[in-house]
Order: structure tokens, then sequence, then C-alpha cells
């Protein structure tokens, strides 16, 4: 944020009472997402009850949206002369972003230009964030804030900034969701995609299909604990509703108000086992099948026969008359296509419409889907696996599965929404903590998600203007209550509408975190159950003058950190960091957050296995993928392992198709007595550990044909591991081969993709 900072001499306390007054000063904004420019100036202005409100009528909705926000402390009476102590919306139509919008705070008037009621409610949103938080649930008490004179201007980077919500896995109160839409306008972002339907719920009252609602909104019980704990076992209750209507309506509406379009989600052809639950004639096989009770990728998927396009279109008319956004999701991702390759109809239908194979079929089923949309005057939104098979010739690509699917899109001249797993994914785990609540796996901390850029670096500048915005996905398998959609949603969704809305030059991560330890007290008030990792310590292995160092950091200003290298846990008394520790030797080094009274965060405890490759030089025949590529390749040999249960952590290293060749060069002749390693197994993720590792040995420069292979193990598991011991071996280099797992078979999780190599520390003793 650029602020002119001449008036902030007093940093650190930014708000503070003045009791002769009663009244509150603001000294510095902290506004979230960032403001394009924010210039404080010299004197203020005093809100209080004797404060007006002045605006064009082009700009009611978003003033009354203001009064009725303020009503219960400053109710402000309307005022047509501009005199003094106004709040004054002027039209501007100078300003060309529609969502665009300036504001200017004098010692007489607050004062709000905009093009667009639009721009003018975002206005409103930051003048919100400008005054104390207690005003969001009336319980301020003073009689007057003063704030500081300043100019801000400010729009957004992209016109697309969402947030997705999955309710078929679990399903919201009408009340939460409107929360969600609060929080939403709030964070300036202005698309909710809401994921109504997929294997295990139908959530959308259609009338003309009622079943979908007796029989495909419910199912008879859900899976405990995680699906990768084996055995599955269920919780034999029934389980599911769906939003009726009406509800439908008045949420459109809620959302319509705060400036929010609601994209709905109706899946097709695959994640369509609720449908085929109730009515089998749409699946291909006419087997019975139940609304499914477990997570994952099913292959009972719509048919292609007409009855499947009649009643889609039928649920289609229902759907538009509900929703008014331009564009309607229509699903498309992992759709197996093992029914189609046997089914009679589906491939009768092929030879008809001449498609060369299944990804044609997925293909013609879209863009079909399509036509009928476009000709309503409406758009398609599919997942990046509409790709396959050739592209609907309008729909907008929303890309998952990496930025591959962008980048071609954009190259397609095909509108891109970004929301790749890596970044986007706000199901994943967001601390390294063991205590975390359970979560289907990854890891990906607020600091990941702040650093998004959501423009491939592939890309031209003319391809880069089809990426339309990006957004947070919340999928909602392992969130069965609405407190924890909070805590996976917040603080990584305002760290997203910052990624969406500001400019590259306006973000700053240390002073993101400094704004966002004061939005937490707003996010309290508003009693949103959000995660707070602020307070934690991270670590991380620095080599300086070919010395090995380990450093900690927190985030936030004015506090400590205290640590202890005898495993003890770290207390108030314990000694404070203020440099890299060395590490010479097997160490583990515990540490904390204190402010001068007591420990804030939790404890942070890190073992450095001071293995006989830690700090050597390793070289790797390609880089790890950008999303996963953790703490380098230096990280494979650091001394620290990954986690249990995270494999997106940095010392995990991801690779995405790869066959891996590692070359460790330990300087001089080392007797090896060992060497091993770990591969993270996550099916549910694509990821597949690999098979076997090759070991070749040199004595010198030149790698000598001394080989040795081993099987990976526990290929059943979370975690696989690969050890091999020798009884008489010296080397100094030895170079790792590691076949990746390949394309994942049909039957598998991912069928039809590449698997992904996760792969942790290479222990060498
Ligand atoms: C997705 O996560 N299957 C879009
Ligand atoms: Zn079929």
């Amino acid at each position: 944020m650029r602020i002119k900072r001449l008036l902030f001499i007093l940093i650190g306390i930014n708000l503070f009472y003045s009791c002769a007054e009663k009244s509150l000063i603001i000294k510095k904004p902290h506004l979230i997402p960032a403001p394009s420019n924010l210039e404080v100036k010299s004197g203020q202005f005093t809100l209080n009850k004797n404060t007006t409100i002045n605006y064009d009528d082009d700009f009611a909705a978003s003033a009354k949206f203001l009064r009725t926000y303020l009503s219960k402390s400053f109710p402000l009476k309307i005022n047509n002369e501009f005199t003094s102590n106004v709040i004054s919306f002027n039209k501007d139509s100078l300003i060309s972003n529609v969502e665009g919008y300036k504001i200017e705070i004098t010692p007489k008037l607050i004062t709000v230009h905009a093009s667009s009621d639009r721009g003018a409610f975002y206005a409103v949103q930051t003048i919100r964030q400008l005054l104390p938080a207690k005003l969001e649930n009336g319980s301020f008490q003073d009689k007057q804030i003063i704030l500081p004179c300043l100019n801000i201007e400010d729009e957004p980077q992209f016109e697309y900034r969402g947030m997705h919500l999955d309710v078929a896995r679990h399903m919201y109160s009408v009340d939460f969701i409107k929360k969600y839409i609060d929080a939403l306008a709030l964070l300036k972002m202005n698309t909710f995609h809401w994921h109504l339907t997929d294997d295990q719920g139908w959530r959308i009252e259609i009338k003309k299909y009622p079943e979908l609602n007796t029989i495909g909104s419910y199912r008879k019980e859900t899976l405990i604990g995680h699906y990768n704990d084996q055995p599955h076992q269920f919780d034999g209750k029934r389980y599911g509703g769906f939003y009726t209507q009406d509800q439908i309506k008045e949420i459109v509406q809620y959302a319509l108000d705060r400036k929010i379009t609601i994209i709905p989600e109706i899946e097709m052809p695959g994640h369509s086992q609720a449908v085929i639950a109730t009515y089998p004639k749409l699946g291909c096989d006419i087997k019975p099948v139940e609304v499914a009770t477990k997570w994952g990728v099913f292959e009972e998927i719509f048919c292609t026969k007409e009855a499947t396009f009649t009643f889609l279109e039928e649920v289609l008319d229902e759907v538009i008359q509900l929703f008014p956004s331009e564009y309607i999701h229509i699903g498309g991702d992992e759709a197996p296509k093992t029914r189609w390759k046997t089914c009679p109809d589906c491939q009768r239908r092929m030879k008809q419409e001449g498609l060369k194979n299944e990804q044609e079929l997925q293909s013609y089923f879209i863009t079909r889907i399509e036509k009928y949309l476009n000709d309503k005057g409406r758009q398609i939104i599919g997942w990046d696996e509409i790709l396959e098979g050739g592209l609907a010739p309008n729909a907008t690509v929303m890309s998952w599965r990496g930025t591959e699917g962008a980048i071609t899109a954009a190259k397609e001249k095909h509108n891109v929404i970004m929301t790749p797993t890596s970044h986007c994914y706000f199901d994943y785990y967001q601390s390294d903590n063991e205590n975390e609540p359970l979560s289907i796996g990854g890891f990906l901390p607020l600091e990941k998600v702040y650093h998004f850029n959501p423009l491939p670096d592939e890309l031209s500048k003319q391809e880069k203007q089809y990426i339309i915005g990006a957004q947070g996905n919340v999928w909602s398998e392992y969130m069965p209550t609405e407190s924890q959609v909070e805590y996976m949603a917040f603080p990584r969704l305002l760290a997203m509408s910052e990624v969406v809305w500001s400019k590259e030059e306006s973000k700053d991560y240390n002073d993101f975190i400094s704004r966002l330890e004061h939005f937490n007290e707003r996010l309290k008030i508003l009693e949103i159950k959000f995660a707070n990792h602020l307070y934690e310590v991270e670590g991380e292995m620095v080599a300086r003058d070919n010395k090995l160092n380990y450093s900690l950091k927190t985030l936030t200003e004015n506090k400590i950190i205290r640590f202890s290298l005898d495993g003890r846990e770290p207390t108030i008394n314990s000694e404070i960091y203020g440099h890299p520790i060395p590490i010479t030797e097997k160490t583990t080094i515990k540490a904390a957050v204190f402010d001068t009274k007591s420990q804030l965060g939790q404890t942070f405890s890190e073992t450095i296995n001071f293995h006989k490759a830690v700090g050597k030089k390793v070289s790797l025949n390609v880089a790890p993928h950008k999303a996963y590529s953790g703490s380098g390749k230096e990280g494979l040999v650091n001394g620290i392992a990954g986690s249990d249960t995270r494999y997106g952590d940095k010392e995990w290293l991801g690779f995405w198709g790869d066959d891996l060749e590692i070359e460790i060069d330990l300087d001089e002749i080392t007797k090896i007595n060992s060497i091993s390693t770990r591969f993270y197994n996550a099916n549910g993720q694509w990821i597949y550990s690999p098979q076997q590792v090759i070991v070749k040995f040199s004595e010198d420069s030149s790698i000598k044909e001394k080989m040795h292979s081993g099987l990976v193990e526990n290929r059943d598991s979370l975690i696989s591991n690969f050890n091999i011991k020798f009884e008489d071996l010296s080397a100094s280099k030895l170079i790792l081969t590691i076949p990746g797992f390949g394309m994942i078979p049909e039957g598998k999780q991912g069928a039809g993709n590449k698997s992904w190599t996760f792969i942790d520390e290479i222990v060498i003793e």
C-alpha cells in the first residue's frame, strides 16, 4: 500500500480513546484488500450524531447500505445542502472502472466519487473498514469517531473475484449462506460460486422433478474419518436436504443487494450419482445406485441418450429462472468414461455424430448444453476438463488442475478463471500443527495464497487479458459444520481478496499480516470463527559460509521468539532468539512466540537429522513443479523430514508426471550404510508413490556402474518408504533414478491424468 507515512510517527498506536470527549480516534486505516492508493493527510473529520448524508440518486442503494450499517450508533439524516459534517456520494463519470471509487475525507466532508453504484458500494465497504469494528454489531458506545483526513483511489485488479462453496457434501443453513455472502461483500468479492449438486446430494429444488428432492437430496449415511482410513466406516445417519426455490430467490436477492452475483453449478456429465440414484434411466447402466455416502470420483455418470438432455434442459430452465447470472457453471470435471465405453446408447451417439473417442463425446455433451444456454442468453463455465475433446465455442474455463488448462484456453481466446488446487483449495491444511481439524490433505498456508499470481508467466500480455480473475474453493467433504467452513475459509479468503482486488504494487505480505491482526477483531465481532496462525513460529535451514544454520521467524510485529535446544518446552524464561542457530549435530529446536507476559501461539518443534548428505550439493534432472517446490532441491538434503500428513509443506517436493534423476555429491569418499527416503501416496489427490528406486555410485567424478535397486514399500499407505542397506560401500557421489508412476489407469482416482510424485528428505547414514 502506498501510504504517505509522515503522519504515522506514532507507529503501533493506531487507535485510542480520548476519554474527555468520549470519542474514538482512528489513526491508521487497516484495509483489506489493500487499496490502489491511500494518502493520509493532516486534519480530522468527526463523525457524530449530527453527521448527515447526501447522495446522487444513482447511489441510493449504497447510501442506504451505509445508513443501515451506521443506524444504531449514528442515524444519518438526509441533507440536500452541502454544508459541513456531511457524507456525500457524487457521480464522477471519469472513473472508468465501474467498480472503482474515490474517497476524500476533509475536516468538513467525506466525499465518495464513483461512476456506478457498484463503485459506491465498495467505497462504503472501505468506509466500514475505516470505522471501529464495534459498529458491526451495534456495540459501539462512544459519542463520536475522529477520522484522519485522507484520499483513497481504488479499483479492482480483476473483474471476477470469486469464492466457492460446496453444499453437496455438507449443507449449511440459509442464514449461514447469507453470512458468507456478507463477508464476501466486506472484502469486495463479487461472485459466489454455489456448488449445488454432486454425487452425495442434490441441493436445489426442481419442481418438474420432485424426486430429485425426495430421493437425490438424501444419502443414507456418511463416511466417518478420512477417506484414506481403511476400512471405511459410516455413521449410519441419514443426511441431506435442499434449498427451496423461495429460499434461493431470497439468497439471490440478498447477494444482489451486496453486488454479488451467484453462479449456480449443476454438475454434468460426472459427479451426478445423486441424479442417477433418483432416475437410474439417466445413467448408462440401469442398475440402481444409491446417493454416494463417501467421497471421491464415481463411474456412474449421465448417459448421452436423449432423455438426459431433455432432463438437463428442463432442470436448467428452472435454474435460469432462479439465477439471473450471465454464467451458469455446468461442472464438466472428473467424469470417468468407463460406462460410456460399453454403453450401446453412448457408442451409437458417437457413431451418429462422427466422434472419435469418449473425450469428444464429452465435448459433444458440453457443447450441446452450451448451445441450449446460449440460446437463452446465458454463458457456461466449466472445469478445465471441458478442454478435452475440444472446447465448446463460447465456454469460460475454470482452471483447477494447475494452470495448464488456463494457458491452453487463453491461447484459444477463451475466458479463464484461475483456481488451481495449489493456491486456491481452501479445503487443504493451512498449518502443519498436528492438532488442525481433519482435512482432505495437502498444505496451503496463508502466505502461499497471498503470493498467488493469477496471471501465468507463460502467457503474453495479450493472452493474459483472457484471465478474468480467480477464486478460492471450499469443498466440504471434511467440513460438517458451519464453523469448520469458517475456520478453513478465514483468513485465506482475506488473502484471496487481495490477490484479486489489489494491484501487485499495493501488495506486501508483512503489511497484510499487520492489517490482518487488526481485522481479526472485526471477524471476532462478526462471530466468524477464523483460524489464527499469526502467532506461530516458522523455521528454515539456511546455509551461510558453508555452515548450516536454522533461522526462526514470526509474522507479527513487536513479538519475541523464545527457544530451547534441549527438548524442553519453551517458557517465558527461555533464551530469546536473535540470530540463526548453528547446526552441527542432530538437534531438536522448540520455539514459541511470546509477548512480555505469556506464550501466544502454539509451540513449534523441528528435529534436524544431521546425516551424511546434509548440506551437500544436490542436482535434479527436472525442477520441481513450481506450485510444490518447497525449500527447493536443497530441501532433499537439509536434514528435515516432511510432514506425515501434509504433502504440500516445504519439505516435500512435488513433480507432475516426471521421471526423476537426483545426484548427490558428498564431496569426499564416504562410507554409506544406508539410503532411505519417503514418497507420498494420496491417490485422491492423484499422488502415487513410484514402484522402485535405482541407485548408482562412484568413488570419483565418473559414476562407475555400481548399481543397486530397491522396491518402494508400503505402497498402500499414505506414506511409502524406500530403504536400502549396504555392508561395505563407499562412494563420493550417487545418483538416484526414480521412474514416476506414470499415467493413472482406469479404475483409480484421477484416471487419465498424469500422476504426481512427492519425495521427502534423502537420508544417507
Ligand atoms: C474439482 O475439484 N473436482 C473441480
Ligand atoms: Zn450411455
